[in-house]
């Protein structure tokens, strides 16, 4: 089989990628307690970048400590942080690779023992398991602070050297809630029925989201690359459907997006089952906004399951879990040596090999990666 759509470069108006694989962010809870990327950290995401992945995504950074959902979570929250951002920013550029630093704020999904605070969410809404903390609504300043948070992080990638940025829209966080009508029951210009003369209520749901758009923008000029990771749905019947972030998107991109990455679990799943067989979220969303890159993930771990998403008219696939246990995934590919490609962590030595963070190796269990 011929794979070698998935090694073409792509040049885009304000970037070049040397290829069409993205490594999907996936946090390692290995950060030091400071929010700064430990050496071991660094180290397996550019032994990533080394193998010849064209894009590298950090793990979820949070913008600010009000945000921090997971222990040990990296941070882009402050000036302290420049260091460390600097570091891994030139251990992914030093292979050729595209760097983007992604951008997270937890919202209702933040923790208490590592923020000190009450997580902030749009509502006093728990997430839809059930298992958040209760949060506080967030007040109109608390907003505004939490958007200029988003803007000054955005800014120290930039002045880091990390290629672009990647706002985390997806899988439950701040963004989300916004977006969400499950988590997002606000009765004001932030997710009410009020509505401006001419507008929609999605427009109040997607305020947010413009707003950090446009105050990045203010931040790091026009010319800085920013992605945008959305869920292409909810499963929650309360909850956004495809053809609802389809809207959205269609609102916030004029606004500076660059590349929209949806994030689904499985590329091909459709939760809601409400869209067209043989079609799938990403597909649609392509569809829909034709003129955007988009980068499709979700369960790929072999070639040609790759090319199958490319071949859809996506532009780039990201490879997640997949990376944690093969670092020289495209070495194997383009030697044609794919039967090797390894799915699963065999003894201790091997993690060492691949570079798995001590602390990634205990969470990464719940994913059972590692036996
Ligand atoms: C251990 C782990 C950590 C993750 N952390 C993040 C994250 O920090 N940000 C994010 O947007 N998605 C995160 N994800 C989701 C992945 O980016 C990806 O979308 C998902 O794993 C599906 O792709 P895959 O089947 O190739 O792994 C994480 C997934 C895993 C397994």
């Amino acid at each position: 089989m011929d794979f070698s759509k998935l090694f073409e470069p792509a040049k885009l108006p304000k970037l070049t990628f040397k290829n069409r694989l993205v490594m999907a962010p996936m946090t390692t809870v290995s950060g030091e307690l400071d929010g700064s990327f430990s050496a071991q950290e660094i180290k397996y995401l550019s032994q990533r970048a080394e193998d010849g992945i064209g894009t590298i995504m950090t793990p979820a950074c949070y913008s600010h400590k009000s945000g921090q959902a997971f222990e040990r979570q990296v941070g882009c929250a402050d000036d302290s942080m420049l260091d460390s951002l600097s570091r891994t920013a030139d251990a992914i550029n030093k292979h050729g690779a595209v760097s983007f630093l992604q951008i997270h704020h937890g919202g209702n999904a933040a923790k208490e023992i590592y923020t000190g605070q009450k997580p902030l969410a749009p509502s006093a809404c728990k997430n839809r398991t059930g298992n958040s903390e209760l949060p506080q609504a967030m007040t109109e300043d608390q907003i505004w602070q939490t958007i200029e948070s988003f803007a000054k992080a955005a800014g120290r990638a930039k002045q880091t050297g990390f290629t672009g940025v990647e706002l985390h829209g997806a899988n439950t966080y701040l963004l989300q809630q916004f977006f969400s009508p499950f988590t997002n029951k606000r009765n004001d210009l932030w997710g009410g029925d009020v509505v401006l003369p001419g507008r929609n209520r999605l427009e109040n749901r997607s305020r947010f989201a413009r707003e950090i758009i446009k105050a990045i923008r203010a931040e790091v000029g026009e010319n800085y690359p920013i992605a945008y990771r959305i869920s292409p749905e909810e499963s929650d019947p309360f909850g956004y459907s495809t053809k609802d972030a389809i809207d959205l998107l269609k609102i916030i991109v004029p606004y500076g997006i660059d590349i929209i990455h949806v994030s689904s679990w499985d590329y091909h799943a459709n939760l809601r089952n409400d869209i067209p067989n043989g079609t799938n979220p990403t597909y649609m969303i392509k569809s829909a906004l034709p003129y955007m890159p988009i980068i499709g993930v979700g369960g790929i771990e072999k070639p040609h399951q790759a090319l199958e998403v490319l071949e859809q008219g996506i532009e780039f696939v990201a490879l997640g879990k997949i990376l944690m246990l093969e670092k020289d995934w495209v070495k194997k590919v383009m030697s044609g040596d794919i039967d090797s490609i390894q799915t699963k962590i065999n003894s201790e030595q091997e993690r060492q090999q691949l570079a798995i963070p001590d602390r990634m190796k205990e969470y990464s269990k719940k994913f059972f990666l590692i036996k």
